[in-house]
Parts: structure tokens; sequence; C-alpha cells
């Protein structure tokens, strides 16, 4: 049995002297369990989407319609979940997905999270929109595996010393996220007038840097922090970007570089002429475009564009094994994780976030041996039906 699917053991083991898990092993059951935690500005932070919701939903009734068809009799006692990404070798195709100011689900935020990726062996992505700044979360991190997530601001001065600050403190792949250049249209967030970022909560790397202190005057402090807040809404996105633009990046980044947002075969392609490395397909869980597509249904098109010249990456709706099985099955390297180790931050800090990544690992290492698969890369169509 493998370290991962172990886990399993040291539960039930644990049982017999009545310590039963403090938090659920269903990790659909989570969202529920953080609410009873949360104030409701966080809860309807995090469990929140764009418009109706719909596109949220549609991410995971797509999973809903793979369906993994089991084979016996294949000799699965050797396992190994393992895989490198951008370099990194992973024990399991899962990262964790970039997740701005999570200092409101936990006061230790991203440093838990850091923590426990660290602990677990998994890459953390750290978001520009972080409670604490890069170089805190490095530190946290320590010999992890860590990349950057840029929100690429209108000052380019400003995002070349996010990716010099981010290089100096040992991130290794650089993950720009393209749909979010702009706040879509969040009924559960404007409902309540809630944003973090104008409380000042999911600035600190902008506050800590010394491009964005010049710009505002200064060092921020109780005399400038409006003035750094109102600078900070000015710049966060740039509508404006295009294709073209990325080679600013290349020539500022000298790592791997994943483009996050994309759904269609032709952006694929764009990434592959533009010299990147990977793409993330991602709705970012459904927070952005109300009514788009769910992201599992746009990867099969993605996956077939980037063929051998990309490493494709999938997020959006992953909650269980079984679904990461099916992400890898139609054509992603890895998938990142979300929501769910969110909510594990919410109920127990660094505890709670590895216990949603233990619960992941081992129930993915499962379900593959018990359809009859030793290795990720053993997944492929001829592994699901249609349901
Ligand atoms: C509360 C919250 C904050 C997020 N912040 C960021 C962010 O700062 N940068 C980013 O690229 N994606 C962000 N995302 C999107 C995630 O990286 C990821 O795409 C999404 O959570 C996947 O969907 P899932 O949570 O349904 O699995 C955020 C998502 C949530 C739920």
């Amino acid at each position: 049995m493998s370290p991962l699917a172990d886990f399993q053991n040291e539960i039930y083991l644990s049982g017999l002297g009545d310590v039963l898990p403090v938090w659920p092993t269903d990790l659909t059951r989570l969202e529920e369990r953080a609410e009873a935690v949360l104030s409701a500005q966080a809860f309807g932070y995090v469990a929140g989407a764009a418009g109706s919701g719909a596109t949220a939903r549609f991410n995971r009734e797509a999973f809903d319609r793979w369906r993994i068809v089991p084979r016996m009799l294949r000799d699965v006692a050797d396992r190994d979940l393992s895989v490198e990404v951008l370099g990194q070798r992973l024990p399991a195709p899962v990262l964790l997905a970039p997740i701005g100011v999570q200092s409101i689900f936990h006061p230790d935020g991203e440093l838990a999270t850091a923590r426990a990726a660290a602990a677990t062996g998994l890459t953390t992505i750290l978001s520009t929109a972080a409670s604490y700044t890069l170089e805190e979360v490095a530190a946290a991190n320590g010999d992890g595996s860590r990349w950057f997530q840029l929100y690429w601001p209108k000052d380019r001065d400003l995002a070349v010393s996010f990716l010099e600050r981010a290089k100096a403190a040992g991130y290794t792949a650089l993950v720009v996220t393209l749909d979010t250049f702009t706040l879509a249209w969040r009924p559960r967030d404007l409902d309540q007038a809630y944003l973090p970022f104008l409380r000042g909560v999911g600035v600190a790397n902008y506050f800590s840097d010394p491009v964005f202190q010049r710009a505002v005057g200064g060092p921020v402090t109780a005399e400038n922090r409006d003035t750094a807040i109102l600078h900070w809404a000015a710049g966060f996105g740039n509508p404006s970007l295009t294709w073209d633009d990325l080679a600013f990046l290349r020539e500022h980044w000298d790592g791997p570089i994943a483009l996050k947002g994309i759904q269609h075969p032709d952006d694929a392609r764009r990434a592959v002429d533009t010299g990147m490395d990977a793409v993330i397909v991602s709705n970012h869980g459904g927070r952005q475009v109300d009514g788009a597509v769910a992201s599992l249904d746009a990867l099969p098109a993605v996956a077939d564009a980037a063929g051998s010249q990309l490493t494709v990456l999938f997020d959006s709706g992953v909650r269980t094994g079984s679904d990461i099985a099916k992400a890898l099955a139609l054509g992603a390297k890895a998938v990142l994780v979300g929501r769910p180790y969110a909510y594990g931050l919410a109920l127990g800090g660094e505890a709670g976030v590895r216990h949603v990544l233990r619960c992941l690992m081992a129930d993915l290492e499962l379900s593959l041996a018990l359809a009859g698969l030793t290795r990720p890369s053993e997944l492929s169509l001829d592994t699901l039906v249609r349901g």
C-alpha cells in the first residue's frame, strides 16, 4: 500500500481508539461545514460565483456526465501516482489553485496553505492578491514547491517588480491569470457590498512592493492607506492586454509560464505560438462568465490543440479522486484544487488543508487501483464512457 492510500488505514485504525476524523472525508460536504464557521461575507466570497451560478453548476454537472469503467485482474499492487509538471516532481497530479485573500478564511491564511502544501509535497500557487507577502509565504513553504500567479497590473514596472520578487523568493513557475482583468458580476458579494481588497485585505504584495510604494508616496501607513487602496483599485487589471503583450512577460521571466483561464482550442494554439509552456483550462470556478461552458467540457478540444507542445492543467469543479481521474483521462496532466482546500483552511488552518489534500490523494489512488490502473499516465478516453 502506498503512503497516499494509507491515509484510509490510518483513519480506520484511529477509529479503534474511538478517534474519528474531525472533518468530512467526502469533500463535497466541506462547503456546508465551512458555512457554519465563516462570516456571511467570507462564505459568500468563497462559495459564490458569477451571475446565477450557472457555470459553477455546469462545472460539477460535467463531471457527472462522464463515468469510469473499471477493469479487473490487472495486477495493481505496484502503484505510483507521481507526475512531473513543469520540471516539478509531485507525489500526485494535484496542485493548490491560486486563491486570494485567504486570511478571511483563517488568520494564518496563505501561510497555513503553504505549510500544508510543503508537508504533502504538492505545489502551492500563490495569488498576487494574497493576504501575506510572497516572501512571507515562501518562508512558510520552506523547501516546498511554489509557483506565483500574476494578476497583470496596468503598471508594467509593478509587474516586473512582482516577477523579480517571485524569482528571488524561489517561485519556479509563473501562472498568468487571463480571465480576471476585472471582477465579474458576483451577486453574493454585491448583495453584501463586500470586496475585501477595499478593506485593505488581499493587497499585501502591493503594499509591500517598492514600485507600488513609490507611486503612493512611500510605505503604506494610516495616512496614505486610502490613497493606496484607490491606487490598487485603479491599477489592478488591464483590459487592453493582447497576445502580443506576452512577449513582455517572456522577457522578464525565464522559467515556465502557464496561461490560466484557457477555454478555446484556438487560444491554446496562440499559447503555443507565443512560446508559452502550459495552459490551465479553467473558468475560475464559474466566478467570471456566467453561462460559460463547463471547464471539463472545454478540456478535450484544448488538450487536442495543445498536443505535445504545451502542458495542459485543469481546474474548476474538482472535488473527488474520480473527478481528477476524469480530468486526466480527458487530457490534463494534473489538476488544481480550489474551493475544497479553502474550506479545509476555514475549518482547521494548516491541518484542515492537509486533511483535504490527503483525502484527495488517497481517494485518487484507490479509485485508480479499483478501476484497474496504477499510474496517472494510464488514464485515457478508453477509461470513460458518457453517462
Ligand atoms: C475565493 C476564491 C479566490 C480565488 N482567487 C484567485 C486568484 O487570486 N487568482 C486566480 O488565478 N484564481 C483565483 N481563484 C480561482 C481558482 O484559482 C480556481 O480557478 C477555482 O477555484 C477552481 O474552481 P473550484 O474552486 O470550483 O475548484 C479563486 C477562487 C476562489 C474560490
